[in-house]
């Protein structure tokens, strides 16, 4: 695919793609939907081509998984060459250097100047179920606090701590046992109806009060959280709050789990996002943008926890798979050459400054944040009372496609538009995908009178 911009050669979608809509709705279950109704032909850093051979600018990088982009080339040549080696033992029958390189690197990487061990499993959900084995086995104790608004997985245990009912729980119970939900840092729609900073971080610290209301902190095993909550729409907890909780969980035993699946491997402007808060947390669970688009997840945490379960205790068939450890050994060395978190806080400035300028102009906007190049926008119908707008959300998704821009909703009321583009964006793509996605909201929105 040549290098360049988007270019749209029939409608969307295309002939092609139109075909295999059809087969795929006879043949596939209808709980796997799709965003955008057009099949990849080709991609290559922010450029997809669908099988018409139009070619669109990706803002959503496989949400999150991307983030050095379609078909990174050192990437490809390292899936290649350890394809032609091996492609599989099972890390508990034989062994491979990868694995534990990658461990060590990680090791070294994540925030805490204190031992660590990793282990690798292969989806995000996998490595959140696996987090949670180890701080239970570790601390002897059984309940889990999540966030509202957060999102962990779909499998029974991590769809128990993810709280968006539709379309993640509806129908799916009964749910796992001793799981405590804890309002979210959700400052544009504060649960205490305060504001940042004259809140003096009440929703941290009502966490003190939790333990009386709803579960006796000696009972809590951990508290999962994620730096920024991802689908529940790029919600950025204000300065201190993990300071607060990191002491909270301190005081009481309780372990700190990180969930850093959508927010690590420069996607925040830092390897992991909770080094913005000064704060390391017991137990980091990785996947995504670790292994440039295979699926890897792993479980970085204190030696001490993550040696807690007795051998052959934690693994799995396909774990930690050579051809995706070696491509995420790639992926660390090009986001460090390349200093990708530095050209992160670059392209998210740019994005923010635009969502501003936005703002300005269209009433629709409610709410501009995010950290580094994890930027959202929220809708609203009114921007006093922040009715939420998903249906102009969608709209704009839809409005955005159909001119060459694949974009992601999120969000707990579905009126996110999350904007995760991949971090070797050229200055023209971004340009260019920020122009239509800018003429969808024109579209959709009413101009600010
Ligand atoms: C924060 C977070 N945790 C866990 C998951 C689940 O990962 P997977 O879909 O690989 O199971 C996701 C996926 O979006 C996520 O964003």
């Amino acid at each position: 695919m040549q290098e360049g911009n988007l270019s749209l050669k029939t409608g969307i979608p295309g002939p092609l793609s139109a075909k295999y809509q059809e087969i795929k709705e006879k043949n596939i279950s209808r709980g796997v939907s799709n965003l955008v109704p057009f099949l990849i032909k080709e991609g290559k850093g922010a450029l997809v081509k669908d099988l018409d051979d139009n070619v669109y600018i990706d803002f959503s990088s496989g949400i999150s998984t991307l983030n050095l982009g379609h078909s990174h080339p050192e990437i490809v040549e390292v899936i290649k060459k350890q394809a032609e080696k091996f492609s599989h033992t099972c890390f508990l029958v034989i062994m491979y250097e990868s694995y534990i390189k990658l461990a060590e690197q990680l090791n070294k990487l994540a925030p805490g100047d204190f031992p660590k061990k990793a282990a690798f499993f292969n989806s995000g959900a996998e490595a959140v179920e696996n987090a949670v084995k180890f701080a239970r086995r570790f601390s002897k104790k059984n309940a889990i606090v999540s966030l509202e608004c957060g999102f962990h997985g779909r499998t029974l245990l991590t769809m128990t701590l993810t709280s968006k009912v539709r379309p993640y729980k509806f129908g799916y119970g009964p749910f796992a046992p001793e799981i405590y939900k804890l309002p979210s840092p959700y400052c544009y729609r504060c649960r205490f109806g305060l504001t940042y900073p004259e809140c003096n971080l009440a929703c941290a610290y009502y966490l003190e009060k939790f333990f009386v209301t709803e579960c006796p902190a000696e009972n809590i095993a951990a508290i999962i959280v994620e730096p920024v909550q991802g689908e529940g729409g790029f919600i950025v907890p204000p300065p201190g709050y993990f300071k607060v909780i990191r002491e909270i969980c301190d005081k009481h035993n309780i372990l700190l789990l990180a969930d850093e699946i959508q927010t690590a491997f420069g996607r925040t402007g830092k390897m992991f996002a909770l080094e913005h808060s000064g704060v390391a947390a017991d137990l980091i669970t990785v996947a995504k943008s670790i292994a440039g688009g295979l699926p890897l997840s792993g479980v970085i945490g204190r030696a001490e926890v993550m040696d807690a379960p007795d051998p052959g205790e934690i693994g799995g068939t396909y774990s930690g798979n050579p051809i995706a450890c070696e491509a995420a050994l790639k992926v660390l060395e090009i986001i460090e050459r390349e200093d990708i978190c530095t050209r992160s806080v670059d392209v998210g400035g740019e994005i923010v400054s635009r969502l501003r300028q936005m703002q300005e102009r269209y009433s629709l906007i409610g709410d501009v944040r995010g950290v580094g190049a994890m930027v959202a926008m929220e809708l609203v119908r009114d921007p006093k009372t922040k009715e939420p707008a998903p249906d102009e959300t969608k709209m704009i998704v839809q409005e955005c496609y159909k001119n060459g821009l694949i974009t992601l909703s999120a969000g707990i009321f579905g009126n996110v538009i999350r904007l995760l583009v991949p971090l070797v964006i050229t200055a023209e793509q971004l340009a260019t995908g920020l122009d239509i996605l800018e003429k969808a909201v024109a579209k959709v929105g009413s101009r600010v009178s």
